[in-house]
């Protein structure tokens, strides 16, 4: 059976997102999301997918999946589907061993409200972000069991610490 895993980083607000872009730059947490990602398929949402710069989507090396409810949505290169629940179906029949949920916010809060995932890997940025637009959905996190993954101080690279953790059902 195959792992489902949502895969996130997350203000201390739970912010993931502003004008359909990301808040932040971390190379190491796109090094994290790239090194977990690879070779399994990936769930997006239509507006997650627009939100990729051109050169770099579909994302390499990984079965793509958009969801929108536009039939004739042009993402080439991706499978597209009108059915979160669907598409999810889809990848796990395409990958034994994990699938990942990529977000955006719509994406996240339909899967887990429709209790499909088994995993979250959250990498938690260490600010405050007013501007944002977008918010991972509220979860009860006593629900579920954290443990730690890396962490990354603030540097050159990164204007922001943050650390990265799984949970997995309590
Ligand atoms: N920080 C992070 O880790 C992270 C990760 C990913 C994204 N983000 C951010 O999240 C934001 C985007 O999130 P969002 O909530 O606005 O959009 P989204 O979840 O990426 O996409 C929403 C779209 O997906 C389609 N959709 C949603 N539910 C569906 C369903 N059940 N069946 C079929 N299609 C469905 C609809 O497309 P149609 O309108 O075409 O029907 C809907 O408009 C951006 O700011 C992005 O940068 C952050």
């Amino acid at each position: 059976m195959a792992i489902v895993s949502i895969i996130a980083a997350v203000g201390r607000h739970f912010e993931i997102g502003k004008d359909n872009d990301l808040l932040w730059h971390l190379p190491n947490d796109m090094k994290f999301f790239k090194e977990q990602t690879m070779h399994h398929p990936i769930v997006m949402g239509r507006k997650n997918y627009e939100s990729i710069p051109e050169k770099y989507r579909p994302f390499k090396d990984r079965i793509n999946i958009v969801v929108s409810r536009q039939l004739d949505y042009p993402a080439p290169g991706c499978f597209l589907f009108s059915d979160l629940l669907e598409a999810i179906e889809f990848a796990k029949e395409h990958h034994e061993e994990r699938v990942f949920i990529i977000g955006g916010a719509q994406i996240y809060e339909e899967s887990l409200r429709m209790n499909l995932v088994d995993e979250l890997l959250i990498t938690h940025v260490d600010a405050a972000f007013p501007e944002a637009h977008a918010f991972f959905p509220t979860i009860d996190f006593s629900e579920w069991k954290k443990s730690f993954i890396q962490k990354q101080e603030k540097d050159e690279k990164h204007s922001f610490s943050f650390e990265i953790y799984r949970y997995t059902k309590a």
